[in-house]
């Protein structure tokens, strides 16, 4: 049974992860081991009982309780076996010294480093990190946003935006031993599915909770190399199609993530 672990599962990013992974399970009939780690399991659990969960089958998940993200010895049993990470710890609000990203990063390598030490050289977990298309030094992902639009959205968020480079810089200085996508997203909405891409030059602002976390889960379960160490972002499927076409094509085919049933 594939193994994931979910960082942030109570977080608008971390839910929707946690959904479209437990409807992929269902949709597919492949169940999904699911280790999720929280601040608070009381507030999980009540999380299985809105309308988002309490059909969908938990039965394979299994909930990991620490104060704070940066216990990497609850953090390393909760990743041990997994084949993908999804790093959704986050502040939403722009606080002045926030270093969450950071911290999120440092655990997680300092778990990985013990569970290398601890079961040898078995295959370590790809780290699928949630970050944002303005955490750029260079504009990559940001660089159609108009000047001078980009530097008045990144002061708006710098706290945030410095806190993820700084992360970055960290999980680069251990590319050679650990395996990370970093997903830089547009700007989210809670929105319908409508179907995603995950590309390497553009990002889309607005896109969905939903197709952001499909992207997400389409980036962990990639069999190739193609995604490794690189800067992703997600966006629908169906806009390219009417880009090219140069009009709104309704019919157009959409790569829904498995499972997803939009919301
Ligand atoms: N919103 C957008 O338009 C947008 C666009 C692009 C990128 N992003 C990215 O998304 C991030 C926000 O994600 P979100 O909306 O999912 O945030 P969120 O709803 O605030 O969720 C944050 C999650 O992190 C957990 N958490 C926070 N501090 C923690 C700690 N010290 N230890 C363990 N867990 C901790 C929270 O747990 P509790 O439930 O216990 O608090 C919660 O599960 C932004 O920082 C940015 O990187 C957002």
């Amino acid at each position: 049974m594939p193994k994931y672990a979910l960082l942030g599962a109570t977080g608008q990013v971390g839910r929707s992860v946690l959904k479209v992974l437990l409807e992929s399970a269902t949709s597919t009939g492949t169940k999904k081991q699911i280790n999720v780690l929280v601040r608070s399991r009381s507030k999980f659990e009540k999380q299985l009982q809105t309308d988002d969960f309490k059909s969908l089958d938990h039965s394979a998940i299994g909930t990991f309780e620490a104060a704070d993200v940066s216990d990497v010895e609850i953090l390393a049993r909760c990743i041990r076996g997994t084949r993908a990470v999804f790093m959704c710890v986050a502040l939403a609000k722009n606080m002045p010294g926030c270093t969450i990203a950071q911290d999120q990063a440092k655990a997680v390598i300092g778990a990985l480093h013990k569970l290398r030490e601890d079961d040898g050289a078995g295959k370590l977990p790809r780290l699928v990190i949630l970050s944002s298309a303005e955490a750029e030094v260079e504009p990559h992902f940001s660089k159609g946003i108009p000047w001078p639009i980009r530097p008045i959205l990144y002061a708006a968020n710098s706290n945030l935006y410095n806190d993820l480079i700084a992360a970055e810089r960290h999980l680069r200085e251990h590319q050679d031993w650990v395996n990370f996508c970093i997903v830089k997203s547009g700007g989210l909405s809670w929105d319908i599915a409508r179907g995603h891409e995950v590309r390497f030059d553009k990002q889309q602002t607005f896109i969905s909770f939903a197709d952001l976390a499909g992207g997400m889960l389409e980036i962990a379960d990639e069999e190739s190399d193609k995604y490794d160490g690189k800067n992703l972002s997600v966006r629908w499927a169906e806009l390219e199609s009417d880009q090219r076409s140069g009009k709104t094509d309704h019919t157009s085919k959409r790569s829904l993530p498995r499972g997803w049933t939009g919301r």
